[in-house]
């Protein structure tokens, strides 16, 4: 990989990048729609991700190329004038990172040309933006020599995208690519962001991503009008109770006081927000306790949850679920991620793999018409130079 990258890079700019860098994607097992309601969140980082080959150059542009989308050639910008427009598409990412990286004083003090080239399916929910995100704030402190801790670089790529992007994402995507750790999954409570590693202790099973195909088009906007659902319905429950979000909730005290919201849609949010924070909680004690059938069935729960109560699913994850849950040796399924198209992650007994690839494959076409994609996953570590 690391060859080849510099190869492309020597013939996109015409000289020697000064490294190659990598950032994984995550798959969320647990935790949806909670890192923005100061919940708990359990991602892993992947061993797919992104990749960089760069270096520093004489003035103040930014040159941009990525190997997944070609014809749109060399994207240049200067690095005193960055705006989010919408012909720069996937540079926009980058751009904002350094933007936020400058504000927050860092001394990125020339231009850059970055070359990228990423194996995580576009628009999957995999996060292959926040991979670029955190990856090119790792590129400039590598290649500008200052420190800035991974926590911060998460923090970082979170504002890029709520300041610069316009989505108003949590923290979980930025800080599980970036805290990655080899065959460990990250509990993290986003309240105050303290977190653990759990071991991924599946013994005989794995985990399976499929990814529905489905572009996410609106995604965006949907994902901002839940946020803003949770937000209303907790300022109503703040006027009788006094918390600082959903996540401090438990279902009984959620129970007691829901009345108070005075909306069945916002309180159906809620009750997601409140109920799956506390999903996740039981299902890392689980995982810890060996009771991998337990994680499996908090896993079904919450994808019930967010298909009836957070309403973010859609035919096409809702068919990946059902099909899989259909499936010999399927421990559990749910969608992952935003939701509105993406991907479902399952675990699978080792030796129903395949078939459950073959099954839910073949139901989905017949079903939504077009083909889903799977793909057998690891837990990877964070940011690394190559
Ligand atoms: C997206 C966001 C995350 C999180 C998930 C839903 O991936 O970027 O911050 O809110 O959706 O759990």
């Amino acid at each position: 990989m690391k060859e080849k990258l510099l190869q492309e890079f020597q013939k996109v700019f015409g000289r020697a990048a000064e490294g190659v860098y990598f950032a994984p994607g995550r798959v969320n097992l647990i935790g949806e729609h909670t890192d923005y309601n100061g919940g708990h969140v359990f991602p892993c980082a992947l061993t797919i991700g992104t990749y960089a080959a760069a270096a520093k150059n004489d003035d103040k542009t930014l040159r941009f190329y990525s190997m997944n989308f070609e014809k749109l050639g060399v994207i240049e910008t200067s690095l005193e004038n960055m705006v989010k427009v919408a012909e720069h598409n996937w540079a926009n990412y980058p751009k904002g990172v350094l933007q936020v990286l400058m504000d927050a004083g860092y001394p990125v003090t020339s231009g850059m040309d970055i070359l990228y080239f990423g194996n995580i399916p576009n628009s999957s929910g995999l996060s292959s933006s926040a991979s670029i995100e955190v990856l090119t704030a790792y590129v400039a402190r590598e290649l500008f020599g200052f420190e800035v801790d991974f926590v911060e670089i998460a923090k970082l790529g979170q504002k890029a995208e709520n300041e610069f992007i316009g989505v108003n994402c949590g923290i979980m995507d930025q800080f599980a690519i970036a805290m990655g750790k080899t065959e460990h999954a990250i509990f993290l409570d986003t309240a105050d962001l303290s977190y653990e590693y759990a071991p991924i202790r599946l013994e005989d099973a794995k985990i399976v991503i499929a990814c529905s195909n489905k572009k996410r088009g609106l995604g965006d906007s949907k994902y901002n009008e839940r946020r803003s659902e949770c937000e209303a319905a907790l300022a109503k429950l703040q006027t009788v109770k006094s918390i600082a979000s959903l996540g401090e909730l438990t279902e009984a005290e959620f129970e007691e006081i829901k009345s108070v919201i005075a909306d069945p849609i916002k309180e159906k949010r809620a009750k997601h927000a409140v109920y799956e924070n506390q999903r996740t909680i039981q299902a890392v004690k689980a995982l810890k306790e060996n009771d991998i059938a337990l994680f499996g069935q908090l896993m079904i729960q919450s994808h019930d949850s967010l298909r009836d109560d957070y309403e973010v699913t859609g035919k096409e994850l809702d068919t990946l679920v059902a099909s899989a849950l259909k499936q010999e040796g399927v421990i559990g399924s749910r969608m992952t991620g935003a939701g509105f198209g993406g991907c479902t992650v399952s675990i699978v007994k080792n030796e129903c793999v395949d078939a459950f690839i073959r099954e839910v494959g073949k139901e989905y076409l017949e079903t939504i018409g077009y083909a889903a994609d799977f793909y057998v996953v690891e837990a990877g570590s964070g940011p690394c130079t190559l």
